[in-house]
């Protein structure tokens, strides 16, 4: 008893080459479009201040509960020596503080070398960031790059202490 093959039993509805290379590029077009559009309903421009994507309104949300003052807060009392006992606090005017603010906005990644941040004091890992020259690591402090988030996250700094923070950072790495 001789079975004939049945070639044709599992029939697709794939049948020329053409249908096959629609079916495949449509089985990736469609996903990337719906993945895109998704990502558009998260990451999208919001009426809403509160929930808007927008890097000022994420660095103001994330800012750290207190932050370091330095010199237009103060009452103008006495131009007085500067006070030993909060060194912090009571920074000169006019003088940025660079360790202060390294201390308040940028150990915590880079003293512990956190998330592939250069560890301050590592010379290995600073010298060929160094070798791209100060400017360069200002505006990279300042403006952010890959893990580096702007101003180390913390948005109210101005550049000055930015740059006064990356100097302590570059002379611990000597
Ligand atoms: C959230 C963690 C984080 C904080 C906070 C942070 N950094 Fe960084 N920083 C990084 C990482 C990660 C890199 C490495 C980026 C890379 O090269 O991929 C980096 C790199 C740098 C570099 C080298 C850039 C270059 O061109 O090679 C400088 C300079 C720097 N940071 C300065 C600062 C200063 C100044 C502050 C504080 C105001 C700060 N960082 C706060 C994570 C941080």
């Amino acid at each position: 008893m001789a079975q004939t093959p049945h070639a044709e039993e599992h029939q697709s509805f794939i049948k020329t080459p053409e249908q096959l290379a629609a079916v495949v590029f449509l089985a990736f077009a469609v996903p990337i479009v719906i993945i895109v559009i998704l990502t558009q309903f998260v990451t999208g421009p919001s009426s809403d201040p509160a929930k808007s994507m927008n890097e000022d309104a994420v660095a103001r949300r994330i800012k750290p509960v207190g932050e370091v003052v330095f010199g237009d807060a103060q009452p103008a009392a006495t131009p007085a020596a500067p006070a030993p006992a909060a060194p912090v606090v009571a920074a000169a005017p006019a003088k940025v503080d660079g360790k202060a603010v390294y201390d308040q906005a940028c150990s915590v990644c880079h003293s512990a070398g956190i998330a592939g941040a250069p560890k301050t004091g590592d010379k290995a890992a600073w010298a060929p960031r160094i070798a791209q020259g100060k400017d360069t690591l200002y505006t990279h402090a300042i403006g952010g790059i890959r893990g580096m988030p702007a101003k180390g996250g913390n948005a109210s700094l101005a550049d000055a202490e930015v740059k006064a923070a990356v100097d302590v950072m570059i002379s611990q790495a000597k």
